[in-house]
């Protein structure tokens, strides 16, 4: 019988559909992002719905055994405390970053722990897998390699098998005998997903999905990835670091936003249990340098922030921060122009965060600044200082949230001076062994500094 089809394009980043080919999607608004696609007619799709009673919440019990921990501290951090079981994890990241390395780790650790893991990998050979699996020394008899794409066969091959996790790297790759359009497209992988979903569900078993990330910076058809899956997790940072970032930008069963460092080696991802004495190790006092508190999570974490205020040699003074936002930075150089009265019309800033980490919280924007100012005065900051607060468009310093947690981080890494918002200080009620002092507006941080 002949099917019947109907002809759409789609967005292949957020999964809008419309009619006729467009060169930006009116609902993302990516540029060139329109691909042609067929969609069924929903009558070949109806499936039996099973009806299920509601249940008391209060009959419900959870037991700690619903975690499994993968034996990376720092990937079960991020994670919540372990994976759950019967959930879906997507990790995505740029190539080469080391996805498929971290998760060859936590597979060993869970096989050696649980049982029997089941590795599907539609990019590499097997022989590959093994490859990189003795230099990782990875050496459960429990792991068992795929190699296969069609989703169906996988969840065949994961059925047949007590298994205590299934990793699918990556989900790019994978296709269902369902959807008619070329794997990798939205379609093809909203429905491989569901499937895997599916099965983790029914089967109780973590099910980790690797995800490649398009050149923007997104995970290919992340909007309808991110609404599927209970964890998303994000690698950031450069392949020319050798740190690696896991960030949790969703979770389900854990605070999101949590972060795990990792560092790569010859022999892997290891662990990075302290990182702001990492952040912090090469740091010299030198003008421009300020050392900031910024959240991640559930922890606190040391960087440091640099700042290099030249005269500009161009009509056009330079202006290139990394690690930033940048917007915010432009805004904070404007703040320090007019309220501070500092000339910076006529010069190139650059600021970078040291590391490759990237700040999100405006609690770095007191440091940004001292960071400014020295390196415009040339003279550089108090050794063991350490600087936080929002700033806001009159210059006033904001109360931030979470001060304790960083004071005690500083003043476990042998920090000696705080300076942080007036409004904090007041609301301080544990006593530190290093000297704070509150400042009210970006005024009084200049004077403290200068004195
Ligand atoms: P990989 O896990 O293959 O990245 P992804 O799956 O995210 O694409 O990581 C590969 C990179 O990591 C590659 O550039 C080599 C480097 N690497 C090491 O430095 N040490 C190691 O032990 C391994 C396995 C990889
Ligand atoms: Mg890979």
């Amino acid at each position: 019988m002949k099917q019947k089809l109907k002809r759409i394009f789609q967005c292949q980043s957020c999964g809008y559909i419309s009619a006729k080919w467009l060169g930006k999607c009116p609902d993302c608004g990516e540029w060139n992002s329109f691909v042609e696609d067929v969609l069924e007619s929903e009558g070949l799709k109806k499936q039996l719905i099973e009806y299920t009673k509601p249940v008391a919440i209060n009959s419900l019990e959870i037991k700690i055994s619903d975690r499994l921990s993968t034996g990376i501290g720092e990937l079960d951090r991020v994670l919540g405390g372990g994976v759950v079981k019967g959930s879906i994890v997507l990790i995505g990241g740029d190539p080469g970053i080391g996805k498929s390395t971290l998760l060859l780790q936590a597979t060993d650790n869970l096989a050696k722990k649980y049982g029997k893991v089941l590795y599907v990998s539609g990019e590499e050979s097997l022989t590959q897998i093994k490859l990189r699996a003795e230099r990782l020394q990875v050496s459960s008899e429990n792991i068992f390699l795929l190699s296969e794409t069609l989703v169906e066969r996988i969840i065949q091959c994961a059925e047949e098998e007590k298994l205590s996790a299934l990793v699918v790297d990556s989900i790019q790759t994978v296709y269902t005998e369902e959807a008619i359009s070329a794997p990798g497209s939205v379609s093809q992988i909203r429905e491989s997903a569901t499937k895997l979903m599916n099965f983790a569900k029914s089967a109780g078993v973590p099910v980790f999905l690797i995800g490649h990330v398009t050149k923007e910076g997104a995970i290919a058809g992340p909007r309808v990835l991110e609404h599927l899956v209970d964890t998303v997790l994000y690698f950031e940072g450069d392949r020319g670091y050798a740190y690696r970032i896991l960030r949790s930008v969703k979770n389900r069963f854990g605070p999101a936003n949590e972060i795990g460092v990792f560092e790569m080696t010859g022999m892997g991802l290891s662990e990075v249990e302290n990182p702001s004495i990492i952040f912090l190790s090469e740091h010299a006092t030198t003008s421009g340098s300020a050392i900031t508190a910024t959240v991640e999570g559930t922890r606190a974490i040391l960087t440091e922030i640099q700042a290099l205020v030249a005269p500009s040699s161009f009509g056009m003074p330079r202006r290139n921060f990394i690690g930033v936002d940048y917007q915010r930075v432009n805004l904070l150089v404007a703040v320090l122009e007019k309220r501070g009265k500092i000339n910076l019309a006529g010069a190139d800033i650059f600021v970078n965060v040291v590391g490759g980490i990237k700040i999100t919280e405006p609690s770095s924007d007191l440091a940004v600044i001292s960071a400014i100012i020295s390196s415009f005065k040339d003279t550089p900051l108090p050794d063991g200082l350490v600087i936080f607060g929002e700033v806001g468009l009159s210059g006033e310093v904001r109360a931030i949230a979470q001060t304790e947690l960083r004071i005690k981080e500083a003043s476990r890494i042998g920090m000696k001076r705080a300076i942080i918002p007036k409004s904090n200080l007041e609301r301080l009620k544990d006593k530190f062994n290093l000297k704070i002092s509150g400042v009210r507006s970006i005024n009084e941080l200049i004077e403290i500094l200068g004195s």
